[in-house]
């Protein structure tokens, strides 16, 4: 499809619902994460939350073979990071991205924590990164077009000083996990797809503070900074509404 999914009142209502459930998960990780615990203990948890649920399966499970609930990116790792032995520790920042399927809709959002005390570099990625998610929030309504939101996370993150891994970008949901339209973290205002109310995207700042740039580990998912940098990633799934936005998780 190359145009906008609209939904209709009654979708919408269950995308809350998976929304809800979601954004209740990802504060749970924000709780369980701190020095000790292992990335697949995270994932379980994970699971056990979504599917305690009636109806509420987790998203990215079996999506093109994905094996877990939850993305663990931790500290150079990008996206896409596998959950498993890893035993998380004072100073790393962990993103714990997950999506809830509800009524067969798809939700995803992710939130970048810090493990214990960490550097202040760290510490104002992660400001930034978040910071440049609230600003695309914040100008979204219906008729704006991708390329605005595009330049909105552009500006946030390069005016800090930090990069865009712009090999990554949000994107439609709710059919589907990605669905039309892709929405790009830098571009042009007033260009790509304008987007009418009803639709659902999500957006997502994967940021880094050294250099764009990326490249696949061993296990064929976890994507790396190629140069080895500290990355953080935020998303919202955001139902765009005639005056404004509904941040869905
Ligand atoms: N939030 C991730 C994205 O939009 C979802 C990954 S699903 C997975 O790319 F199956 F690839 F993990
Ligand atoms: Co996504």
């Amino acid at each position: 499809m190359s145009s906008c999914q609209i939904f209709t009142p009654s979708e919408i209502k269950s995308i809350r619902h998976a929304g809800k459930i979601l954004g209740e998960c990802l504060e749970l990780m924000g709780k369980l994460v701190a020095p000790g615990i292992t990335t697949k203990e995270l994932d379980r948890a994970a699971e056990e939350f979504i599917r305690k649920h009636d109806g509420a399966t987790p998203a990215f499970m079996g999506y093109h073979g994905y094996p877990a609930t939850l993305c663990t990116s931790v500290n150079e790792q990008c996206v896409h990071g596998l959950p498993g032995d890893y035993v998380l520790k004072e100073g790393d920042i962990v993103s714990t991205d997950c999506g809830v399927l509800y009524d067969n809709l798809f939700t995803d959002a992710c939130r970048t924590y810090g493990v214990g005390k960490i550097s202040k570099d760290a510490e104002r990625l992660l400001t930034v990164s978040s910071q440049a998610l609230a600003d695309a929030v914040a100008m979204i309504k219906a008729g704006v077009k991708v390329g605005d939101i595009s330049a909105t996370v552009q500006g946030t993150v390069e005016g800090a000083g930090f990069s865009i891994v712009s090999a990554l970008t949000g994107h439609g949901l709710g059919k589907t996990l990605h669905q039309f339209p892709d929405v790009p973290n830098y571009g042009e205002k007033g260009t790509g797809p304008k987007l009418p109310a009803n639709t659902i995207i999500a957006v997502e700042p994967i940021v880094c503070i050294g250099g764009d740039g990326i490249k696949e580990a061993d296990d064929n998912w976890t994507i790396n900074t190629k140069d080895g940098s500290l990355s953080a990633h935020f998303e919202h799934t955001l139902l765009i509404l005639e005056d404004g936005v509904e941040v869905i998780a």
